[in-house]
């Protein structure tokens, strides 16, 4: 009985031990350790991207964007998507600008990802224009404020309309890779986000699931990427109860990781096959490994965290600012 005890207690410890080494060892990185010596090694080169077809969903700012200029400088050939046709052009012409790549290699195609019964004739005029799709980056989304069902059906219920009809073509080909981004809140809870959380936990649900079920076809690859805060325009353009607003104030994002390292990241998880990534800076990154190795600890920081923000918001203090300093919070 003693002995037993003993091992359980020295395997407890032992348990605790090479969480806080993992804490500490990712302390200063902005993604999983793994992710940052693929970053460094370069095990497997972009010499893998250079003349592959990859549809990117919300290319019209934000991370999207980036990827687009990141992917063009390569030498991917591109389909850039979403509402605006006059700013995805502006990113056609920018990425023709740095790239080698000529206008018939960038395809735009205006899509709203909430009009399901377009995302047929979408993929069939993809197929049309290049006669394949390669790599799919289903990254059009957004945030939210109080609103629920548009969120759903845009974040999550869009996003698997589009994946459905693509996949059927990388199904027949037997290859292709999936790339969603879902966020460090499809992991983890977070309040006042309960919406946002909700729609990139169905993703992450959809997506890991959707993995195994294809066993028979190894050679397509279901990626999810996990960013934390990014500098975009994603709280300019956040759900609120009415839906076409925007927002004027959107806060001070010099806190937030660079749109070009979270594309940076996302290019690496894509072409080094991972299955799921988080790029994040800290203390979202470690809160991740928290959730995930310690829940009962995140749970209880969290509401910690969350009286903070609660209070924040109640008291007029914009929302999306970091939940720490309430007096930076103000000034901002
Ligand atoms: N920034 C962050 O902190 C962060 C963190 C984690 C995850 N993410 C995720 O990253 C993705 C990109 O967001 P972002 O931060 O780059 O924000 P962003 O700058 O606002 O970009 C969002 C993109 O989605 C497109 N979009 C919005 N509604 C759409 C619709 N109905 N149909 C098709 N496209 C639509 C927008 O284009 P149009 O308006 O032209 O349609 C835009 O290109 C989102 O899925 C977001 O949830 C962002």
């Amino acid at each position: 009985q003693g002995w037993e005890g003993g091992w359980f207690i020295l395997l407890f410890l032992c348990s605790l031990f090479l969480q806080a080494l993992c804490m500490l060892r990712s302390m200063g990185i902005d993604s999983q350790l793994s992710q940052i010596s693929l970053d460094t090694m370069r095990m497997h080169s972009e010499n893998e991207l250079p003349g592959k077809v990859v549809w990117v969903t919300g290319a019209s700012s934000g991370i999207g964007e980036e990827l687009a200029y990141q992917l063009a400088k390569i030498g991917a050939l591109l389909v850039l998507s979403a509402r605006r046709e006059n700013e995805l052009e502006r990113v056609k012409q920018k990425c023709l600008e740095i790239s080698n790549l000529s206008s018939k290699d960038i395809f735009v195609l205006p899509l709203d990802l909430m009009d399901r019964s377009f995302h047929e004739a979408a993929t069939k005029t993809v197929l049309q224009h290049f006669g394949r799709i390669d790599v799919l980056v289903n990254n059009g989304g957004r945030s939210q404020r109080s609103v629920y069902q548009a969120i759903m059906e845009l974040n999550y219920l869009g996003t698997v309309s589009l994946t459905k009809y693509v996949l059927n073509h990388m199904i027949q080909r037997e290859k292709g890779k999936i790339v969603t981004m879902s966020s460090v809140m499809g992991i983890m809870g977070a309040p006042l986000a309960t919406g946002y959380c909700a729609s990139k936990h169905a993703l992450q649900g959809f997506f890991n699931s959707l993995r195994p079920e294809l066993y028979e076809y190894p050679e397509i690859i279901i990626s999810n990427i996990c960013p934390g805060p990014v500098q975009s325009k994603i709280i300019h353009n956040v759900f609120t109860e009415d839906l076409s607003k925007v927002l004027d104030n959107t806060g001070d994002q010099s806190h937030k990781m660079p749109t070009d390292r979270c594309a940076r990241l996302t290019l690496v998880s894509m072409v080094n096959d991972l299955k799921e990534a988080w790029v994040s800076d800290h203390p979202y990154l470690a809160v991740c490994y928290l959730w995930q190795y310690a829940p009962t600890w995140a749970w209880w920081l969290l509401n910690k965290m969350g009286k903070i923000r609660i209070k924040n918001f109640k008291s007029g203090v914009f929302l999306l600012v970091t939940y720490f300093n309430l007096s930076e919070a103000k000034a901002s």
